[in-house]
């Protein structure tokens, strides 16, 4: 999947004539001595599958031979008996199939020599601003030294939006693979939490239950921060405190997502802390579920986010106007935007190796078509904040987001998040202790199937 990846972005940095600089990252301090768990950077990850910090791959398309060059950690037996084990230089060829690595201590004495022959490079700006400093220096001297021989040095930086970010958008068949088994692991987590909800626990409880089955399922962990807003919190629309307890007669929020090799999923489910809706949750829940599922509707090759995003709006004005919550008429209350203080965020967003996909929402002039292969999300929402008092007061407090990771066919869709239930007899049922439909088991079965 990774040497295709590098293939299929080498033939677009050909056509630019670019060569391309893709750091891994590195380790960030959280406190004292103390670091994050590492995560590499999502464009370094999909060209190389690999895992280790302070790595930095090059891709050259005008080289003779050494198109895909690799800088890395070298081995080191004191450091690996502290910190961990290391690929090496010596393996990374065999290990990742590219066709040259280095010490990453060689990264600056080597790069310029490998950029001579193009004329572009392909480098995101502004992670790394010594980083960056050091690449323009360093650009700049290479063409100083170059002005009498006649050979080709870059001139112009490009970002990696009209290129890889274009490729990590749509999704071949390994990614789908990866997103599918990730969205298994979140049915699992997001049905477990609807079987451990009830008053007196706490959110951190939910927040460390989720975590677990991520986790035990052999996943990176969360996509994100899990969301978990009971009753008013899930107003805060990313709300990760988790520390508050859970209360009879609300709802609980959980957005929460695998992330399954760092391929992401972006689940939101709402449900009632005591195994039944209150009739104005449930009003609103079935508003917001009714919108989810009409704007579901419309993704399909040659659909819009926009399209999505005035579906459900629509749909979220009209309930609300019939709940007695907007005056209405309908023109009006989307002409005035009213319904911003009840709906204040877009429909879904592209998805991928990052929550937050790259790729453009916007392409040759005009919002982005939907095409086989993108992966979006859909996930309207509905928050009643806890002291507006514009509106009786048995609305108030009351938090709805329903969300699904929805793969664009070519036929039109597929649900990746389908296993987790939404239907309000489902859900009511298995916060209430009953069987969801399918078993773990045959959860697990029909997942592999796929
Ligand atoms: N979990 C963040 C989002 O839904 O976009
Ligand atoms: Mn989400
Ligand atoms: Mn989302």
């Amino acid at each position: 999947m990774f040497r295709e990846h590098r293939r299929r972005l080498l033939e677009l940095l050909r056509s630019q004539e670019a060569a391309c600089i893709v750091p891994s990252g590195g380790l960030k301090t959280r406190n004292a001595d103390c670091e994050y768990r590492f995560r590499p950077i999502s464009d370094f990850y999909y060209l190389t599958g690999f895992r280790e910090p302070d790595s930095i791959l090059v891709l050259l398309p005008e080289a003779a031979e050494q198109k895909a060059v690799l800088f890395l950690r070298e081995r080191d037996a004191k450091a690996e008996s502290w910190t961990g084990r290391r690929l090496g230089v010596e393996r990374a060829c065999k290990e990742l199939g590219v066709d040259a690595a280095h010490a990453i201590g060689e990264f600056w004495d080597r790069l310029p020599e490998l950029l001579v022959g193009h004329q572009r490079i392909v480098h995101r700006m502004g992670n790394d601003p010594d980083r960056d400093r050091l690449l323009t220096e360093m650009v700049s001297e290479l063409q100083q030294a170059h002005r009498k021989s006649g050979k080709l040095t870059p001139t112009e930086w490009l970002d990696p939006e009209a290129s890889l970010h274009e490729l990590r958008l749509v999704k071949d068949e390994a990614e789908v693979a990866e997103m599918r088994r990730a969205s298994w692991i979140s049915a699992e987590a997001h049905i477990a939490a609807m079987q451990a909800v009830e008053p007196g626990r706490n959110e951190s409880e939910i927040d460390a239950l989720l975590d677990y089955t991520f986790r035990r399922n052999g996943s990176t962990g969360a996509a994100y921060n899990n969301i978990v807003a009971g009753g008013e919190n899930a107003c805060i629309l990313h709300y990760i405190e988790n520390d508050k307890a859970l209360v009879d007669g609300e709802l609980l929020l959980i957005d929460s997502g695998c992330e399954w090799n760092f391929y992401a999923t972006d689940v939101t489910r709402t449900i009632p802390v005591s195994g039944r809706f209150s009739p104005e949750q449930k009003a609103i829940y079935e508003l917001v579920l009714r919108a989810q599922k009409e704007a579901i509707e419309l993704v399909r090759p040659g659909n819009t986010f926009v399209q999505i995003h005035d579906c459900a709006v629509e749909i979220l004005v009209l309930g609300l106007i019939e709940l007695g919550l907007l005056a209405g008429p309908l023109e009006k209350e989307l002409q005035s935007e009213d319904y911003y203080r009840f709906y204040m965020h877009k429909t879904g967003h592209w998805l991928g190796l990052d929550v937050h996909e790259c790729g453009s929402y916007y392409h040759a002039g005009t919002d982005r078509k939907f095409e086989p292969g993108m992966v979006a999300t859909v996930e309207p929402g509905l928050y009643i904040a806890a002291d507006d008092s514009t509106v009786e007061a048995r609305w108030r407090g009351i938090g709805v987001r329903i969300e699904d990771d929805i793969l664009v066919t070519a036929g039109g869709h597929e649900i990746l998040s389908a296993a987790i239930p939404k239907e309000v007899d489902e859900v009511e049922a298995i916060c209430q202790g009953k069987p969801p439909g399918m078993k773990a088991g045959e959860r697990k079965a029909a997942n592999e199937a796929t």
